[in-house]
């Protein structure tokens, strides 16, 4: 191992050309370019300039498990913390994220996430009881109510009045503040009716709501037993006894919004694009429905997050000289741990871009090679919500309509703005079934339906 500065070797795209590849949607067509070049190269991150990207299982390690006093996982160079906040997880970094994440970490925990399993569902029949028979529907639209309400419910705690306030406000402002994530130039007050002015005018609303919710919940006598986060949060100390201030509140309920609503609504739209176009595997989960079992459902959701990763990779910033194989990397160098290209390695995975669940059936993705939650201290703390989701609003879906299979050619990347989407939005063509399926009476012993 040399101990010498300099850099891996460069993949010859200029930056506007990496960028414009990006956000039309050609990370997969970077990444095969990246894998000509090796494991580890230099390249232009859209937007971001020149960084490293790795796609090597032992050296993603290396950058998920380094001190963040070295490789650095937030803070304010971090595309998201403008928009976010100054107390948003993506905005923090060493100490200050790892105190708020013990915080956050338990509302999230696996087993707590049971209790939204109902949420889950009840959104999704709502959804779909509105989708026309025998003619195509996208369902990225859909799909996404279906995670943003259910974020408002099972994160916010919201219902009533501020449900419908905030169903109103954050979608708009979202989408304005994806688009400020990637135009830093206009984070500035340009006049009254300038993005950024506007932009602060939606987070003075979005304050106010907040704050409304959080009184709320400071009165409720019955706040323990409430299972939203934010009922959670209120309870949480940290080490000093102090709790989360308002402005934290408001900034971590943004960023878990921000982060979880369009990636699994992205990911669902990319269920109904896959499985319509495998109906092998749609027959068989119908099965396993029937059976009572969900391994299957499982392994198809874990393919569809590897072959249609929504969020390309995990970003970090070299802050101290890092030892990277054979690189030294420098203080300010980027590194972008390449989703894209370690997912479709045929080396990591054999036959890459075929679409096949069966290789995670009864088998747990490696931690360094399927990285669509980035990893180490960073991961993303709403893993376990996001796959019980995506887990129940398949099971529900597939119960209650049948999707007709298709041969039309494969739906191409989009980006929009937080995450990648099916460029259709995933078109659906659906038949209500006249009795959901239900498990047989004589299936193995396995999961229940209702969850
Ligand atoms: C399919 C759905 C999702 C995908 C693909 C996804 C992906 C990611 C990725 C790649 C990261 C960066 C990890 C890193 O830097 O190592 C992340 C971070 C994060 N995600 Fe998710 N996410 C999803 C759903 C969710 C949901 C449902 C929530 C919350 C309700 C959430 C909340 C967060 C938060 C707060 C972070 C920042 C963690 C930190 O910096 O400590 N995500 N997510």
């Amino acid at each position: 191992m040399s101990d010498h500065a300099h850099f891996p070797p460069k993949v010859p795209l200029p930056g506007p050309v990496a960028t414009a590849l990006f956000v039309s949607g050609g990370s997969r067509l970077t990444a095969r370019l990246r894998r000509r070049y090796g494991r580890v190269v230099t390249v232009n991150i859209a937007g971001l300039g020149e960084g490293v990207a790795v796609a090597d299982p032992a050296l993603v390690k290396r950058v998920f498990t380094a001190k963040p006093e070295v490789v650095s996982g937030g803070g304010t160079w971090a595309p998201l913390a403008h928009t976010l906040g100054q107390r948003s997880p993506f905005a923090l970094d060493r100490d200050e994220h790892l105190q708020q994440r013990r915080l956050l970490l338990p509302p999230f925990h696996g087993e707590r996430m049971a209790s939204y399993a109902s949420i889950f569902e009840e959104e999704t029949l709502r959804e779909i009881a509105t989708w026309p028979e025998d003619c195509d529907v996208p369902t990225l639209d859909g799909m996404s109510r279906i995670t943003l309400n259910a974020i408002l419910r099972a994160v916010f705690g919201a219902q009533d009045d501020e449900f419908d306030e905030l169903l109103e406000l954050l979608p708009p402002w979202v989408k304005l503040g994806s688009f400020l994530t990637t135009a830093p130039w206009l984070r500035k007050d340009l006049g009254p009716w300038s993005p950024w002015r506007r932009f602060l005018g939606y987070r003075a609303r979005y304050e106010a709501i907040v704050d409304r919710l959080i009184d709320q919940g400071r009165r409720d006598p019955r706040l323990a037993e409430r299972t939203d986060v934010l009922a959670l949060l209120l309870q949480a100390r940290y080490d000093d006894g102090e709790p989360m201030s308002r402005q934290e509140l408001a900034d971590v309920l943004l960023s878990l919004l921000v982060a979880g609503h369009e990636t699994t609504a992205g990911t669902l739209a990319w269920s109904v694009e896959r499985l319509r176009r495998h109906p092998q595997i749609l027959r068989r989960l119908e099965r396993e429905i029937e059976e009572g079992g969900k391994e299957l459902r499982e392994a198809t959701i874990h393919e569809l997050q590897r072959t249609r990763s929504v969020i390309g990779g995990a970003l970090r910033k070299v802050v101290a000289p890092f030892q990277l194989g054979d690189w030294l990397l420098q203080p300010g160098t980027m590194i972008l741990v390449d989703g894209f290209a370690l997912h479709s390695d045929p080396e990591l995975f054999p036959e890459p871009y075929r679409f096949n669940p069966d290789r995670f059936l009864g088998v747990k993705p490696d931690t360094y090679a399927w990285v669509p939650f980035g990893g180490g201290r960073r991961r993303c703390v709403g893993a376990a919500f996001a796959q019980l989701e995506m887990d129940v609003v398949l099971r529900t879906l597939l119960q209650h309509v049948e999707l007709v299979a298709t041969s039309e050619r494969d739906e191409r990347w989009r980006f929009r703005g937080v995450a990648f989407a099916p460029s259709r939005g995933g078109v659906a063509r659906i038949r209500r079934r006249p009795e959901p399926l239900r498990v047989h009476a004589d299936a193995p012993v396995g999961e229940a339906v209702a969850a």
